[in-house]
C-alpha cells in the first residue's frame, strides 16, 4: 500500500532553511497583494478616461494578466510548502502587503500614477523577500525573482505612458 507522505516528511519542505510558517505568512501576504493588484488593473482598464486612453487601456490589461499569473505563482509554491492560499476574498485587503487604494478618478493620468504608486510598494516588497529567502530557499528565490522583473517592467511601461501624456500636454 501507498504511504501517505506528511509534511514534516517532505525532503522539498525540509530543505528551506529559514521558518516555514514565517515564509507562508510572507507568501500569502504577497497573494493577497496580487488580486488586488489584478482587480485594480482589470477595473481601471474598463474605466481609464482622457487622451491615450485606448493604448492606457490595453496596457492596464496586459498587466492584469500578468499580476494574476503572479497570484497563480504564489498559490501554487504556498501549497507546495504546505500551506492554504487565503481562503476568503474580503481577507485579501486585511492582509495585503501594499492594501489596496480604491481609484478616485477615472483620468489617465490619475490612473497611471495611482498604478506607478502600486508597482513601487509592490517592487520594494518582492526585494525584500529576495532577501528575506537568499540562500535559504532557491525555488521560491526564483519565483519571487521572476515576479520581480515584471513588476520592474510594469513600473517602466507605466512612467513611459505618463511622460509620453504629458508630452502630449505640453503641445
Ligand atoms: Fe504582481
Ligand atoms: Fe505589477
Amino acid at each position: 500500500m501507498k504511504k501517505v507522505v506528511k509534511k514534516n516528511e517532505r525532503v522539498g519542505i525540509q530543505i528551506v532553511e529559514m521558518d516555514v510558517e514565517k515564509l507562508l505568512k510572507t507568501l500569502n501576504q504577497a497573494y493577497a497583494d496580487e488580486w488586488i493588484a489584478y482587480y485594480q488593473y482589470w477595473l481601471c482598464a474598463k474605466l481609464v478616461e482622457g487622451p491615450m486612453r485606448t493604448e492606457v487601456a490595453a496596457e492596464l490589461a496586459e498587466h492584469a494578466q500578468e499580476e494574476h499569473k503572479h497570484a497563480t505563482l504564489l498559490a501554487d509554491r504556498i501549497v507546495q510548502l504546505g500551506g492554504t492560499p487565503i481562503l476568503k476574498p474580503e481577507a485579501w485587503v486585511k492582509h495585503a502587503g501594499c492594501g489596496y487604494d480604491a481609484t478616485k478618478h477615472a483620468y489617465v493620468q490619475a490612473v497611471l500614477e495611482e498604478n506607478i504608486k502600486g508597482e513601487q510598494c509592490a517592487i520594494k516588497t518582492y526585494n525584500s523577500i529576495l532577501a528575506m529567502v537568499e540562500g535559504k530557499d532557491p525555488v521560491t528565490y526564483d519565483i519571487i525573482l521572476s515576479i520581480l522583473a515584471d513588476e520592474i517592467e510594469h513600473e517602466h511601461d507605466l512612467v513611459r505612458l505618463l511622460s509620453s501624456l504629458k508630452g502630449i500636454k505640453l503641445v
